[in-house]
């Protein structure tokens, strides 16, 4: 399976072909990808896109994977991982961090280097880029509280620096029109390294006491609804230890799935809505998806 090229007329970016996908999340489920790069820079980025783009190609970008359900037959296009693009520099108060940086490595910097504010995100997986995407965040804080400044790309190339004020977003959910975080400029505030640790420690403590950890899974399944949560809901209803093949709303907390070893997407999707229909009998409230499946998107 050596390097291939995208498309037959131009060989500029080397990809693998039906690379495995499952390895890549959290969940550990899923098919492979038909195609798959790992771009080092933004104009590798973008070249991937105009290629994708001349070939009518679909294609979504990976990042750490811990928010994403893939299909059990794979993603049909193109697969850009961010993997390669995650350097991390901390600038005074700032902490400039590439898309595919996990956002752990981003707390370490901030961490080593006395900066506080990130304290709320520790525990949480993936990655800068899939953290802004999402505006991913705890109950005590979100991305956004301390993002200054984004990088975004359009498919079409135009990069664009904007202030993190100028990015419409909300509880789980941020409006990037389609472009792709390049990177993350994080205003923190100088702090003891001792104090900042113990938060980190508090938050991860807390965590592992509510959350199943060491399962295979993608986090919370659903966003919480206004003035609820979804656990809570899916509790009431009866549903935990619910399971339909390997797959299985946790014990522990019943907004989590949990693949206990070889669940499939097919069994993931079933149980999202049989949990969907059982809880709206059961409290009349819609629950509405945190985790993501690839999209489709092929840009003209
Ligand atoms: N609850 C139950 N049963 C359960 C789980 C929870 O009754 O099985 C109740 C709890 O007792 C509590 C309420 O539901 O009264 C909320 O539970 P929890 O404190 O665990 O927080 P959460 O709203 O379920 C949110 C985020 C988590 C984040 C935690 C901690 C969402 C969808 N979830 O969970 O984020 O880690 O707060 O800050 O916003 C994620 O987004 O993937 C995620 C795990």
């Amino acid at each position: 399976m050596g390097p291939t090229a995208i498309a037959t007329t131009t060989l500029s970016i080397p990809a693998r072909r039906n690379e495995p996908l499952a390895p890549r999340t959290t969940f550990g489920i899923g098919g492979p990808s038909r195609l798959f790069i790992e771009p080092r820079t933004g104009s590798e980025l973008h070249a991937a896109l105009a290629e994708a783009r001349r070939g009518g190609i679909p294609w979504f970008i990976l990042g750490g994977g811990s928010n994403l359900l893939v299909p059990d037959a794979g993603y049909p296009g193109l697969t850009i991982h961010l993997g390669r693009m995650s350097r991390v520099r901390v600038e005074g108060d700032r902490i400039v961090a590439e898309a595919g940086a996990p956002l752990s490595a981003v707390l370490c910097a901030a961490l080593r280097a006395g900066l506080s504010g990130l304290e709320p995100l520790a525990g949480i997986p993936g990655t800068v880029g899939g953290a802004v995407a999402m505006n991913a965040g705890t109950r005590s804080g979100e991305t956004f509280d301390t993002i200054e400044w984004v990088t975004l790309v359009s498919p079409s190339g135009r990069c664009e620096r904007v202030p993190a004020g100028r990015v419409p977003h909300a509880y789980r959910r941020a409006e990037l029109s389609g472009r792709i975080v390049l990177d993350a400029t994080f205003r923190l505030r100088p702090d003891d390294p001792a104090a900042i640790r113990d938060r980190i420690t508090e938050n991860l403590v807390l965590k592992r006491q509510a959350q199943p950890l060491a399962a295979k899974s993608a986090g919370c399944i659903f966003k919480n609804p206004p003035n609820d949560a979804a656990g809570r809901l899916i509790d009431r209803a009866g549903l935990k230890g619910l399971r339909v093949g390997d797959a299985e709303v946790s014990r522990v907390h019943a907004n989590f799935i949990v693949n206990r070893a070889n669940a499939r997407a097919a069994d993931v999707l079933y149980l999202i809505r049989r949990i969907q229909h059982e809880v709206r009998i059961a409290s009349g409230v819609s629950l509405e998806l945190e985790v993501k499946l690839p999209s489709l998107r092929a840009d003209a």
